[in-house]
């Protein structure tokens, strides 16, 4: 299980989150997408506008539940209101294993707001970071690589929404000297720009861009999947 993490909203999990998803099913693999935010901004990014039953909930709670089919090899499971029972971390861990059997990738876009965060990093065999080069997010990064049970279960941190100033490039060579020593993939930084504003209102992905200027975020999110795919037990 991949998790995506950040402790700060708005650093694009969720898109990053679904193009890693989708690129991967697109590589043939059979691929799932679960969420830990009632928003399921994922849906919107995939283009999904029909209506859908209790997710995560009933997955938990029955062994079955709502599995929307985005596209080819890439299935998502939505939350709706989901309050953490005792027994989640049992209860998600098992779920796990079971989708495992029938996926070769499950991704969990995870929001810290449903409070099973310490869950969703155990059961993580994969850790990818999404985050703005700044200082206040740089430090929430060193925190989860203070509190992450297996440092080598981070495989990624990917800067986004960057754009060109001095700061910025500062905070980039400390992250990149942190990642080095961890083992740590660092990207390139994913400018904030409006051809991906553009391929968001369009429902595209990263994938069905051709254009030249988002050549180096195919080219490093590729480097990213081929980590996710050595990396998977
Ligand atoms: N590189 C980028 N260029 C332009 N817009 C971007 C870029 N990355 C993300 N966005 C936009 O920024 C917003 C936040 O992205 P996203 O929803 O993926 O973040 P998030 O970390 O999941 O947020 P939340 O914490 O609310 O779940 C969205 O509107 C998304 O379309
Ligand atoms: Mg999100």
């Amino acid at each position: 299980m991949i998790l995506i993490k950040n402790n700060k909203g708005g650093v694009g999990k969720s898109l990053i989150t679904y193009w890693l998803a989708k690129g991967i099913s697109e590589l043939g693999y059979k691929t799932l997408i679960l969420t830990s935010d009632n928003q399921n901004n994922i849906l919107s990014y995939a283009g999904f506008e029909g209506e859908y039953g209790v997710g995560l909930e009933a997955w938990l709670s029955k062994g079955i539940g709502e599995l929307i089919h985005l596209s080819k090899n890439l299935d998502y499971i939505p939350l709706t209101e989901y309050k953490l029972k005792r027994n989640f971390e049992e209860k998600f861990k098992n779920l796990i294993k079971e989708l495992k059997t029938k996926y070769d990738y499950i991704f969990v876009d995870g929001s810290p707001t449903l409070g099973g965060d310490k869950v969703f990093i155990k059961t993580a065999s994969q850790i990818i970071i999404p985050t703005y080069l700044d200082e206040i997010t740089t430090e929430g990064i060193v925190n989860i690589l203070n509190v992450v049970d297996d440092i080598k279960k981070i495989k990624s941190i990917i800067p986004n929404r960057c754009g060109k100033s001095k700061i910025e490039k500062e905070i980039f060579l400390e992250l990149k000297e942190i990642s080095d020593n961890a083992g740590i993939l660092l990207t390139e930084p994913i400018k904030q720009s409006s051809i991906i504003t553009n391929l968001i209102a369009k429902h595209k992905s990263i994938w069905d861009s051709k254009a030249k200027p988002t050549e180096y975020i195919r080219a490093e999110l590729l480097k990213v999947i081929e980590v996710i795919i050595n990396g998977n037990e």
